[in-house]
């Protein structure tokens, strides 16, 4: 029987998954996990939050846990994520100007250094660009440290973890019209342009009604890639069913394959019942285990 791993590593990619730590313990889940996928990323359990709960008091139990059941296999994993405005903890929250820009920073080369060599590609910074036409930086209190915040925890991770790739991850830019994308487009060229240490963008991928698959995605990806930096899809999910759904799932294939920088393609779970999307069907397994139309259509296009 393929798999969606082993079809993808056929053309030198891989097929990972996001991995709730509280599922490992449900053997219907690991039965898929362990046959299917040989990337992960921890769906929460590396986030700002799970790793500093207080500051300079550093957890890794529950991420690790994640780490070893991919490392001990074999597997590669994605680092998700070590800036990001959300899921920050209480005590960062209510941080602003030089000294939260000392606890980021503090915060990526701990994380980051705890995990040095084991990590396949770091999300340094998550979701930094704000939705709709402004093309502006999100108003965080991160950014409002200063617009080189991005750049500075990009120079951190490098520092602490330099064979990693370093990836900047975000959601509506897939289309390649929207002045999100283009705003994203312009910081990595010129993070290129300036030595800024990026290797790779990831592109989160959950498309629903309201930021649907375009096809215009394969030329996001490849300019993006012509840039001088990997690409990736890592959060992929798609609102829907039968075989629309899997239709825009082969087309999301297709495209990755159609571009050689477009290195591996991550679904943002396993089970349509364990996906973050409270409603809805958006991944490859129903909530029995069995394989979707979706999932026959991705094997396919690998
Ligand atoms: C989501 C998780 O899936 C949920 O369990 C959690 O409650 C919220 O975060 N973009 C990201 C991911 O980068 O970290 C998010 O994950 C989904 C959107």
């Amino acid at each position: 029987e393929p798999t969606l791993g082993a079809a993808a590593a056929q053309s030198g990619r891989y097929f990972g998954a996001a991995v709730a730590g509280g599922r490992l313990s449900d053997g219907a889940y690991t039965t898929i996990l362990n046959r299917e996928f040989n990337v992960v990323t921890a769906e929460n359990e590396m986030k700002i939050d799970a790793t500093e709960p207080q500051q300079n008091n550093f957890t890794f139990g529950n991420a690790d846990r994640i780490v070893n059941h991919a490392l001990n296999r074999g597997w590669k994993v994605r680092g998700h994520t070590l800036a990001w405005h959300s899921q920050q903890p209480g005590w960062m929250q209510g941080m602003e100007g030089s000294s939260l820009r000392s606890a980021m920073l503090n915060h990526v080369t701990r994380v980051a250094t705890y995990y040095r060599g084991k990590i396949l590609a770091w999300d340094v910074v998550n979701e930094a660009f704000d939705d709709g036409n402004s093309g502006a930086r999100r108003n965080s209190n991160l950014q409002r440290t200063g617009n080189d915040w991005i750049e500075a925890a990009f120079r951190a991770a490098d520092s602490a973890d330099p064979n990693a790739k370093l990836c900047y991850n975000d959601y509506n830019t897939d289309n390649w019209t929207w002045a999100k994308t283009q705003a994203v487009y312009n910081m990595v060229r010129d993070f290129k342009s300036r030595g800024v240490p990026i290797d790779c963008v990831g592109f989160q991928s959950h498309f629903n009604a309201n930021s649907p698959y375009n096809s215009n995605y394969r030329t996001t990806l490849s300019s993006f890639a012509a840039l001088g930096v990997d690409v990736q899809i890592t959060e992929l999910d798609i609102e829907g069913s039968g075989s629309t759904q899997a239709n825009t799932y082969r087309n999301v294939v297709n495209d990755c394959l159609a571009v050689s920088r477009c290195n591996g393609i991550t679904v943002w779970g396993v089970r349509d019942c364990d996906s973050w999307r409270s409603s809805g069907t958006p991944l490859l397994f129903d909530c029995n285990g069995n394989k979707k139309a979706a999932y026959t259509s991705t094997l396919d296009a690998l």
